[in-house]
Formats: structure tokens, sequence, C-alpha cells
């Protein structure tokens, strides 16, 4: 498909005013985005673990207004408080869907959005907040042009959310989601995410994410600033490669379960992203001190216990431990014992693979 397909045929009949509700994932990357094109494309292909406790939840109010606006206008709150901090995100989203959703123009929104895990834990939301308000922006749409096809839906829907922000086109569909076109991974876009199209060992779906925040503020880089280093980076084109050679080497251990081959591929992927931080032009270090503790802390335990338990990272210093649900109790004993001194506050979240987003 192509860009052209989202555009719209004929609308129907606008309908006057409605609520709709919608839930969606945040989720955790093992084969990294970080690089992209004009028009918010990615640079190499990715994959992600959806999580499920982690998520947004979007109240969309449309009122249709006479006169049509040049802009769509909204209001926007989070936690039942205005946040105009948001509007300009929000304006800018709006102002690259419009095309998508020429309807947009004809309505006042009120949007309502609350985070079911902490403001400032240091753990961004954008992701599941751009595809919870995609979904709900498809539901309008659908009652505008409810002949559309409707295998369209959520593939439109992530197609939306990559234009709010890259990795939301990952946060629609549950389990493992594919976003990048990539030969050797049929149905692949650069334009939106996908459901991992291949066979997953059942080890995966109930996999575990605690979430250590290591530092709850904001990020010294944003990824927009991050990304747009990647153009000119000395190591970008071997870094491409390699995440595309990573996702290949991903799908037999996928379907195998093999652990020992997952943790090593994650971690590479994890230190990799960083890396590519650390020797851009300016470079910068997202990792705190007590990113590294928690990382050499993994590892000793590792070698001790055997336990199949690996970090990942996001363009951050929080720590993500991933490991198979039958480790639980052990992996968590350890967590407490070990890590949540490394912690802001001592605080960490606790989920896993989840479903996918939600209309609530
Ligand atoms: O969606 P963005 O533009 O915030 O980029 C996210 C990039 C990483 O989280 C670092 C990696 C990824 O694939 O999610």
């Amino acid at each position: 498909m192509i860009e052209k397909d989202f555009i719209p045929g004929v609308a129907g009949t606008l309908p006057e005013t409605g609520t709709i509700r919608w839930q969606a994932p945040s989720n955790i990357a093992l084969v990294k985005y970080w690089g992209k094109r004009p028009g918010q494309l990615p640079t190499n292909p990715s994959v992600s673990f959806t999580l499920d406790t982690s998520a947004t939840r979007t109240i969309l109010k449309y009122r249709r207004i006479s006169t049509p606006s040049k802009a769509p206008e909204f209001r926007i709150y989070l936690d039942g408080v205005a946040a105009p901090h948001f509007s300009d995100k929000i304006g800018t989203f709006f102002e690259r869907i419009s095309v998508y959703q020429p309807f947009l123009s004809s309505y006042e929104f009120e949007i309502r959005t609350e985070n079911t895990f902490p403001h400032s834990s240091g753990i961004a939301s954008s992701a599941s907040g751009m595809a919870a308000l995609s979904l709900c922006l498809m539901d309008l749409e659908r009652a505008i042009y409810p002949d559309a096809k409707s295998d369209m839906y959520l593939k439109k829907a992530s197609f939306l959310a990559r234009l709010g922000s890259g990795s939301a086109a990952r946060s629609i569909a549950g389990g493992l989601v594919e976003w990048g076109e990539h030969a050797s991974v049929p149905g692949s876009s650069d334009l939106y995410g996908i459901a991992y199209p291949f066979e997953v060992h059942p080890v995966f779906r109930s996999y575990q994410d605690t979430i250590l925040l290591v530092d709850k503020g904001e990020k010294q880089v944003s990824s927009t600033v991050g990304h747009a280093l990647m153009q000119g980076h000395p190591f970008a084109h071997s870094r491409f490669d390699q995440a595309r050679q990573h996702l290949d080497e991903l799908q037999p251990v996928l379907k195998e379960g093999d652990l020992p081959a997952f943790i090593s591929l994650v971690e590479s992927e994890a230190l990799s992203l960083h890396a590519m931080m650390m020797s851009s032009n300016p470079y910068f270090i997202l990792m705190k001190p007590g990113t590294l503790e928690i990382i050499n802390r993994i590892w000793e335990y590792r070698r001790e216990t055997r336990t199949p338990v690996c970090f990942t990272l996001d363009a951050g210093a929080n720590v993500h431990l991933l490991y198979p649900a039958e480790n639980k109790e052990a992996v968590r004993a350890f967590v407490k014992e070990e890590l949540l001194v490394f912690c802001q506050d001592g605080q960490y979240l606790q989920d896993q693979v989840g479903p996918g987003a939600l209309r609530i």
C-alpha cells in the first residue's frame, strides 16, 4: 500500500456529536527503531512486545461546527487537568493527518487522556497516547465512511499513530508487532505496524517486563533530536544493516523459544542503540550510573543462577527486565533484594506482554 490509499473516498453524513473511548498499550522494542526519514518513515525495521498494564486511556468528545476551520480545534486534558503543553504536539499531529481525515476540520474536539503509569515515571506515553487517539479518530472515520473496508481499520489506526510518534505504529496490535519494510517479513511496511507474521513459541506469549525506574525526570535529549542525529552518523549504515540482520536472526529464535539467543540479541540491540547516541555529533549519554549497576547485577545473577533474564533499554535511563513467566517469583525476589536500590524512590512497574488496544 502507498500513502494515497489512506485518503478516504466520498464522505457520508457527518455525525453531530459523540464520545469515543480507547485504551492503547505502551510497547518495548526488541529490535530498535532509531533514525527516520521525512514523513515519520523508519530507516530500519523494528519489532516490539506490546505491553499489557502500561497504557493510555483516551476519551474523545467531538462536536460538529457550522463553518469548517482551517485546522481542527481541540482542547486537551491530562488526568482531568488542562494540558496546554501538549497542544503543539497534538496540533502537529492533526496537521499531518488532516489529508487522510479531511473531516477533522469540521469538528471541535475535547481530548481527555490518562496514563495507567505514573505521569512522571520517565516512561514515554507518546506511543500509547498517539495510538489511543488514532483509534478514537478511526471510530469517527468509520461513522462517516461506513463502507470503508474493515481490514483497513487497524492498519490505518497504526498509520495515523505513526504520524504522531513513530513507535506508536506498534501500539495497536497485541503480542509481537513488526514495523518497517523488510524483504523477509511478508506484509511489512514502513507505513504501519503489523502483527508479527511468524510462529512464536508460547514462552514469549506471556513474557514478563519489570520496568525499573532509574530516572523519572525529563530526558535530556528528545527522541526527535536523537533520530535526527542518525543522519550523517558515521555508523548509520552498519547500524541499519545490523537491525535488519537481527530481525532475521530473531525469527528462528522466537519460533524455537531459544532463550540464550534471545538474550544476546536483545541486549546487543539495547547497547547498540545507546552506542549510536554516544557516537553521534553531538554525542550524549542517556544511561545513568544506576542503569550500569543494574546491567552488571543482571549479568552476575544470570551467571550464578542461569535464570534467563535479560535487559533492554529505551531512549532513557530506565531498564526493562525481560523474562519468562515461569521465572516470575525468582526474578521479582532478585529485583527487590538487589535492584530497587538503584531505582528513583525505589519505584518500578510490573508488566507483561499484552493483547493490544481495547475499546473501553
Ligand atoms: O517513537 P519515538 O520517535 O519516540 O522513538 C522511539 C525509539 C526507541 O524507543 C528508542 C526505540 C523503539 O523502537 O521504540
